[in-house]
């Protein structure tokens, strides 16, 4: 049961190269991609740092792509006004700290981002149901979030179905999204169970022909 949205791959820039983001950016753009995912990490709730609100806000001179942006913080509450300033069109968070989610989501939206939550493989689906209402995206990690380059954990196929089936119960219409080794694939397997939108680092980055990776993954 396919997903009605139309189908979505965001990069992400965890993947590109480092030393020269912009450039990276540049590539998704030209690949004919609309969205960029941005991972955002703390050291705390994830074991690794990537890159901070600066970066974004170079990026954001740089590009006009829309800006998925990940936060795997210990307390996004707390940095949800500098990463809207610093450009995010969308801002996710995650479900497992221990802070106000109600009022964080309601923060997001004040500053006319859009809203996400996130659940790690081991969180249940059920965590995230009553926030359906309040969100344009739902994020489900099919790997342990902090690095890219791991493998896809199959197990959350179950999960894509569940958060899919609410969404059609409720008539709601947010993003169904994946993030974390995904492939021409893992891709094909989400897309069968209702997701309509892709995160891909490594794949995206080591694909040779970008357009007819774009292109396979994109098409219904
Ligand atoms: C992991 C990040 C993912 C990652 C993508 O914590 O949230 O977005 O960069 O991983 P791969 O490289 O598997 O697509
Ligand atoms: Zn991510």
């Amino acid at each position: 049961m396919p997903s009605a949205l139309d189908l979505i791959l965001a990069p992400s820039i965890l993947a590109g190269d480092h030393a020269a983001l912009s450039g990276s950016a540049k590539i998704v753009e030209e690949s004919g991609l609309k969205w960029i995912h941005l991972d955002i990490m703390d050291g705390h709730f994830v074991p690794n740092l990537s890159f901070g609100p600066q970066t974004i806000a170079a990026l954001r001179k740089t590009s006009n792509l829309f800006f998925d942006t990940h936060l795997m913080l210990d307390n996004p509450h707390l940095y949800v006004e500098v990463f809207a300033q610093a450009g995010a069109d969308l801002i996710s968070i995650h479900v497992e700290p221990n802070y106000d989610i109600q009022a964080t989501l309601s923060k997001i939206r004040s500053y006319d981002c859009q809203t996400g939550i996130v659940l790690n493989p081991n969180t249940p689906a059920q965590a995230v149901e009553k926030y359906l209402t309040q969100v344009d995206l739902v994020l489900i990690m099919t790997v342990q979030p902090g690095f890219g380059g791991q493998k896809f954990q199959h197990q959350m196929l179950s999960k894509m179905k569940t958060i899919h089936t609410w969404r059609k119960q409720q008539n709601l219409n947010f993003r169904l999204e994946v993030d974390g080794g995904i492939d021409l694939e893992t891709a094909s397997l989400c897309k069968a169970n209702g997701v309509d939108t892709f995160v891909a680092g490594t794949s995206f980055f080591k694909a040779e022909n970008k357009k007819a990776f774009v292109e396979k993954i994109t098409q219904p």
